[in-house]
Order: C-alpha cells, then structure tokens, then sequence
C-alpha cells in the first residue's frame, strides 16, 4: 500500500496532487488541430439538448450544479441539477423527448443515479453518462458516454474525480456553444488557452496551498461548527467545502449560498463559529464582502479564500492564484480539499476511510 500511495501519507493526498496531470489528460485529444474548438465526438451525432438535466448524488450533484452555470452561460442551454435520490421518486412532468438528461456518477454505480437513468430512458430521452469507471452500469446503460479519465480512485471522499468532472462539463460547454454558434471560436479558443496552461499553474501552486491548509487547519481544527460561504459558481464549491469537511473531520459544516445567510443562519454565528468564505476576483465579490462583515459583526471570525489584491477584512487570509471567471474553481477546489485534508488528519480522523462511508453506494 505504501508504494501505491506513491510516497504520500494517505491516498487523499496523492489524489489531490494528482488534478494537475488529471487536467491534463483529460484535455489530451480534445482540441482541434489550432487549438480553438473543443472535439468530443462523442456527442458529434447527438442534437444539442435543449434542455438539460443533470442528475447525480454526493460530489457529483456539485460538479453538476458547477457546471450549470458553463452551460447555461456558454451554451445557452438550460439546466436543471437534481439529487438521483430526488428525481428518482418525482413526477417526470418536465422530462421533454427533445431534453438531455446527464448522469454524473464516479463509480458508475450508484444505486440511485443509476434509477435516475432507467427513468429517463423509460420516458424515452437520451441519457449522457458522465462517469470515471470504464464498463461501470451506468457507462453501460446509457445512450452515450463521456469518461473521465481520472484514474482509479481509492480515497473514499472524491477529490480529482470532481476536477475531472469540471474539466469535462467546461469541454461540454464550449463545445455546445461553439456548435450552436452563441460562443464565438476567438473566446472559446481563449478559454481552452487558460486550461492548458492550468496543470502547470496548478502543479505549482500546490506545495503552497498545502502549507497554508496546514497553518489555518491547525488554528481552527477544535471548533464544533463551520460555515461555507460561496456565490454564483463559488457556491457549489461551497456544498463541496462542506461536505468534505463534514466527511473526513466529523466537524459539523454548512454550505450556504451567501446572500441567503440572512434568512436564518446567520442567527447561529458566534465567536465559536467560524466561515469559510469563497471570495475570489470576480463579479460576485462585492457582494461576498458584504456577506463576510455581516458575519464579522456578529463576532464570527472569516477564513477568506481569494486573490492577491484583493482588499477586504478576515482574521485569515488565503490567496491563490487567479484566473478569469469560473475556471478559478480549479484552483480553490484542492484548497478546500486540502483545508479538510490538514483538519481531519491533525484530528487523527480515517482520511482515507471516514467512517460510516463508502466508496460506491449501491444499495439506495
Ligand atoms: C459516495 C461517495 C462520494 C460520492 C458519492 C457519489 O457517497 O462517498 O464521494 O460523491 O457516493 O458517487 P458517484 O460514484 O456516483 O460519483
């Protein structure tokens, strides 16, 4: 086991250092010869969906709700991100034969995703798989489908999985805009620039964010509770925070979009309670700002994820490089992974195997 973590403490930290090359891989193939239009023939001889719905469960529920945002954005399609446990059990009144119903599932075989899929395919609309495992049910059974290219993933919480799924809904993005015509080829071709350079960005920003998990982590590890504040495509990357922290340090940890604090949560914060606040450069950060002196007001005290020079007020500071728009979730993503990472492993908690979890839930 030693030497298949790869020199590493535990699997989790390999796997968290390994996005940079799951990036990269993930992107090999995927561009045409000039390097402005993503390929995926995959979905060549499918229609652009007009409408899309997402379906997944745990991590992958977040990528999909982050990846609404790409879709809805440079695609223009609508997007609707439903829980499989959810879905599974609703009237299918808004399932439409010319819908697009994506599955995102690591294992491919979780119980309640894999329902999700029958059904949609029952109602008779395609079904995109989204999955890591090759051959896994879900590649199987669905209409077409998308690998990841992740690698195997041992640790239970999913940590480059996420990454790679992001990495291939953004893909997905720019290749339905592009095709539809309502992205231009000069800002797709801008974008796929930005990911090419991000395994080298990321590769070498991680030795830093792990001393500074390590430095915050150890301050806050004794508190009982933690607040995720994030907006726009920040709060996905919120519930993830949440749940990761939630799963490997058995600390209890709320992700909250953060303008909705203010109807009801922010009764909870006190000094015993602190946030964890998504404030990256971008068009939501005013509003963020706000959010954070709200909850400073009531004593609350801020770990703030954001950018070099960006001003504002948190008891600890956390910069990581910037990139324009979304795309800077590749970077706070291994941040958050890592801040769980540091606290449960100081708290000499089971990263690899929390307990009560499993890797695949294939029961419902
Ligand atoms: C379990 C795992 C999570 C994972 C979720 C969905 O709860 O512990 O890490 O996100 O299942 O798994 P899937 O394989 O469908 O992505």
């Amino acid at each position: 086991q030693a030497a298949q973590k790869g020199g590493y403490r535990h699997f989790m930290l390999k796997e968290i250092f390994e996005q940079p090359r799951v990036i990269s891989d993930g992107l090999t193939g995927r561009m045409n010869d000039d390097k402005s239009m993503v390929r995926l023939a995959e979905l060549d001889d499918l229609p652009v969906p007009k409408r899309l719905h997402i379906v997944a469960c745990g991590t992958s529920y977040h990528s999909g709700l982050w990846g609404r945002l790409l879709l809805e954005h440079w695609a223009r399609v609508p997007v609707q991100v439903e829980i499989a446990s959810e879905f599974r059990y609703r009237d299918t009144l808004l399932l439409d034969k010319d819908d697009m119903v994506l599955v995102i599932s690591q294992s491919g075989e979780t119980a309640d995703t894999l329902a999700a899929l029958r059904i949609a395919k029952q109602n008779g609309v395609t079904v995109l798989g989204l999955c890591n495992v090759v051959g896994s049910s879900i590649a199987r059974e669905a209409s077409a489908v998308l690998y990841t290219q992740a690698g195997p993933e041992i640790s239970v919480a999913s940590t480059k999985a996420m990454c790679s799924q992001m990495l291939m809904l953004t893909l997905m993005a720019l290749y339905w805009g592009t095709r539809k015509g309502c992205l231009s080829v000069e800002e797709s071709r801008n974008n796929l620039q930005i990911l090419e350079n991000l395994p080298a960005l990321l590769d070498g920003s991680l030795p830093a964010m792990h001393e500074r998990a390590k430095e915050i982590s150890r301050k806050y590890a004794q508190v009982n509770n933690f607040f995720y504040l994030g907006r726009g495509h920040c709060y996905p990357l919120a519930l993830e925070g949440a749940l990761k922290l939630k799963e490997l340090s058995y600390i209890h940890a709320e992700g909250y979009a953060a303008g909705e604090m203010k109807h009801g949560p922010i009764a909870l914060i006190d000094p015993s309670f602190p946030t964890f606040a998504l404030a990256l450069d971008d068009a939501l950060l005013p509003k963020v700002k706000s959010n954070m002196v709200e909850v400073q007001a009531r004593q609350g005290q801020v770990i703030a994820l954001t950018n070099k020079g960006v001003e504002l007020d948190a008891e600890d500071r956390w910069d990581i490089p910037a990139l324009p728009g979304p795309l800077s979730a590749f970077l706070a993503l291994p941040a958050l992974q890592l801040f769980s990472y540091e606290t449960a492993d100081y708290l000499g908690k089971d990263v690899d195997q929390p307990r009560n979890l499993a890797k695949s839930v294939t029961v419902e």
